[in-house]
């Protein structure tokens, strides 16, 4: 048996605001990292505004690790689409995740490589699977802030190129304060 390369550890997490503490990796992203990703183009003055917040617990990208972080998404739409992640499937595809809601309300928008959706509920407490070989977006669609867990093997990667190409085959859209799943025109897969 060779020697685990990682001391144990622990990080706290507040379960009201979705911060872990000591907070060891933080990436914001910004409308304008969005540009492209909404159905119409982010306005030049909003660009600079923070859309959502991944706090991560990094560890060694290898087989047999896993990696969690919180994210936050900020309430509120581009043009009536709710404010949303950008999305992925995982660059191993069959690796699968799972999501934990701390707070806020959202909508949890999957696909796979076939084109094939799938929504899901997110509310404080639920918890979502997401199987291998399902991209994955959340989508905030309440009034305060959508926070939640996420838990995933650490050699998943990223393949955000895919969605920036295709899109996902829906779109989550705000009619008269409701959440409402069209078909997405501009989808390429
Ligand atoms: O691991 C995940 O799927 C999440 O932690 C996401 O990375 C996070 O919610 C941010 O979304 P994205 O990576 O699509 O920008
Ligand atoms: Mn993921």
């Amino acid at each position: 048996m060779s020697v685990p390369a990682l001391a144990p550890f622990t990080t706290v997490l507040d379960l009201a605001a979705g911060a872990l503490e000591p907070q060891r990796k933080l990436v914001e992203r910004t409308l304008g990292d969005m540009q492209g990703i909404y159905a119409v183009p982010v306005p030049d003055q909003r660009e600079r505004e923070v859309v959502y917040r991944v706090s991560e617990v990094p560890t060694p990208l290898v087989e047999g690790n896993l990696l969690c972080s919180t994210t936050t998404i900020e309430p509120g739409t581009v043009d009536g689409e709710f404010h949303m992640t950008k999305g992925h499937f995982h660059a191993k595809l069959d690796r699968a995740e799972i999501y934990l809601t701390l707070a806020g309300e959202g909508r949890l928008v999957m696909a796979t490589e076939a084109g094939e959706p799938a929504i899901e509920p997110m509310r404080r407490g639920t918890v979502n699977y997401v199987p291998g070989g399902w991209a994955h977006r959340s989508v905030n669609v309440g009034a305060g802030p959508l926070v939640f867990f996420a838990v995933f093997p650490a050699d998943a990667g990223y393949d955000y190129k895919t969605i920036e190409e295709q899109g996902f085959p829906v779109l989550v859209v705000d009619r008269d304060g409701e959440p409402e799943i069209l078909p997405n025109p501009r989808y390429r897969g």
